[in-house]
């Protein structure tokens, strides 16, 4: 059985930490199933990624849709990080973290008018389009209060980022952005935009990419469009690559982000402007694990089943991604492995698993495991499905740890239900 080890999450005396923290303490004081996440990881991500690109003008916007917990927002924008923020939710969310105005930047294929009227109300740093319409409801909004609107492009470059097709958002054939072409007609020509001011293009490709080369051949697009414009006479103040770092969840081979600032650095050096990062799993995937219990082991015919406590409404990705999560025991008991099963939830849905024909040692109830690398698009994506309350959030610092959300109550469950079923 392979154990997912970092210098975050690690066994000591066959116990797993993260950080200095067993987590066996927090699953008793909090109960299960409980997200936890470690700043140290958090820090360290912000910290190698600005040095990565220290010798080119960047800016980095952290892509709170990964994980949009308050106490995660805060924790990068203490450290200079802006926030990018995909709804008028994350917006809520980013600004009650704390976030300054001038340090958000509002993405989104479908901003609602009141979306567009709260990204100009707030004077947030910019609002990206993904078309002519949106382009055109931002002006008619800025006009109507007297702003004039700082408005990024976001192209789609038309590249492989060869992910998943879920989360490949930069070909052609998908519904985000607007051509190049397309892209420098609308800042060279398009007429009867007085209220809006272009300050970038912007892309984003993908998520959990592996490889430089689509960076590299989507950077070299939009520097392309860049130089084209500023030959056109128009002078933009960022290049924006969105984010889209892939992350090791089982041993896939992934890139370094100094390896990526080498690859693309010749390329923006050309370039005379701000260059915008906005990773989210990069700083988030690693930084956390949720932590269940067994409630019950079992056979079927020949296939074994080990039922815990957490399932598809907490963590969703093994679900609709089929994605991989390593599943490793809280403390090593020592035994043999000779058991393999899948790794299943309450749920009523054959869909409801977090892993499959995994081996592990015969687990008994009750016994604690750990979901690792759940830290990204692990509780943003968590709902109440089977009326189940979503899970408690940790955050650790050192030794120290502190509850950074409560596990819902069942009064969450309800909302205003029943004062509107007496009315
Ligand atoms: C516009 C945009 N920026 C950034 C991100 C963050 O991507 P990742 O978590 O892969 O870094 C996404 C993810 O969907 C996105 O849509």
């Amino acid at each position: 059985m392979e154990y997912f080890n970092s210098e975050y999450f690690i066994y000591k005396n066959n116990q797993l930490y993260c950080e200095d923290v067993s987590i066996e303490e927090i699953a008793k004081q909090f109960g299960t199933p409980t997200y936890i996440y470690s700043k140290k990881f958090l820090t360290d991500r912000y910290k190698e990624f600005e040095s990565a690109f220290k010798d080119i003008k960047h800016t980095i916007f952290f892509a709170c849709k990964s994980n949009f917990n308050l106490s995660v927002i805060r924790t990068l924008g203490n450290l200079g990080c802006g926030v990018d923020v995909n709804s008028e939710g994350e917006l809520f969310r980013a600004l009650k973290a704390g976030i300054k105005t001038n340090k958000i930047i509002f993405s989104g294929v479908g901003k609602t008018l009141n979306e567009i009227k709260l990204g100009l109300g707030n004077n947030l740093l910019m609002i990206k389009a993904e078309s002519l319409q949106e382009i055109k409801l931002i002006n008619e909004v800025a006009n109507s209060v007297g702003k004039i609107a700082p408005v990024a492009i976001r192209v789609n470059p038309d590249v492989d980022a060869d992910t998943h097709p879920y989360i490949s958002t930069g070909l052609a054939e998908n519904k985000f952005g607007i051509n190049t072409a397309e892209a420098f007609r609308i800042i060279t020509e398009e007429k009867g935009l007085a209220n809006i001011r272009f300050i970038g293009i912007d892309m984003h490709i993908g998520s959990q990419i592996t490889s430089v080369k689509p960076y590299v051949e989507a950077v070299a697009k939009l520097s392309d469009l860049y130089l084209k414009l500023q030959n056109a006479g128009i002078k933009l103040a960022h290049l924006d690559l969105g984010g889209g770092i892939g992350v090791s969840y089982k041993n896939e081979k992934t890139f370094k982000v100094a390896e990526l600032a080498e690859a693309i650095k010749p390329l923006l050096i050309k370039l005379d402007c701000d260059v915008f990062f906005e990773p989210g799993r990069f700083f988030t995937a690693n930084s956390g694990v949720l932590v269940a219990q067994v409630l019950y082991t079992k056979k079927n015919n020949d296939k074994n089943f080990i039922v815990v406590d957490t399932a598809m409404n907490d963590l969703l990705r093994p679900s609709i991604y089929g994605a991989y999560h390593h599943i490793q025991p809280v403390k090593i008991n020592g035994g043999r492995i000779n058991f393999t099963a899948d790794v299943v939830g309450p749920v009523c849905e054959s869909g409801d698993f977090l892993a499959k024909d995994r081996e592990f040692t015969e687990n008994k109830q009750n016994e604690y495991l750990a979901i690792m690398s759940a830290g990204a698009y692990g509780m943003v994506m968590a709902s109440n499905y089977n009326g189940r309350r979503r899970p408690a959030e940790v955050l650790v610092d050192g030794s120290s740890y502190k509850l950074v959300r409560s596990r819902e109550t069942f009064e969450h469950l309800i909302y205003d239900e029943e004062e509107l079923l007496n009315k």
